[in-house]
């Protein structure tokens, strides 16, 4: 599951509109079997650029799918890039602490890390309740 993870998360970073930065992103996360990819849409504004994991989680959002197993990240960084803090934030929001965490390049895996070990104390809905 995560070669095919990986495979596809290499294809979407060939989609990557990122004309700014030329830093280009692609992102797949996955559910049981079911597998969504992303990458990043940049805009003239920078503020209204969004990353290539969010786009995949909104994707597999808009689809029905609010739960994710992994989370893969292919860049062209020599030292694996970590999602941004947004992303991270997002990721909190539907996937579990233990969720997984792959950095790539196009080429390989290079490192995997827990959800819970890149946003050790993530803002929840429990802070809503009071
Ligand atoms: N980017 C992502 O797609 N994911 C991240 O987690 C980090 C940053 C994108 C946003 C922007 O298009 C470019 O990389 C440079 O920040």
């Amino acid at each position: 599951m995560i070669k095919k993870a990986h495979k596809s998360a290499a294809q979407a970073q060939k989609k990557a509109y990122a004309p700014y930065s030329q830093f280009k992103v692609g992102a797949a996360i996955t559910s049981g079997a079911a597998l969504f990819t992303g990458c990043n849409v940049e805009n003239a504004s920078y503020g209204g650029t969004v990353c290539a994991e969010r786009v995949a989680i909104w994707t597999a959002v808009a689809a029905g799918t609010k739960s994710f197993d992994n989370v893969v990240v292919v860049t062209d960084s020599e030292v694996p890039a970590p999602p941004c803090g947004f992303c991270l934030q997002v990721m909190a929001e539907f996937c579990k602490p233990a969720t997984r965490v792959w950095l790539a390049n196009p080429k390989e895996i290079l490192k995997v890390y827990e959800l819970r070990e890149l946003l050790p104390k993530p803002f929840g809905p429990d802070f809503l309740d009071d």
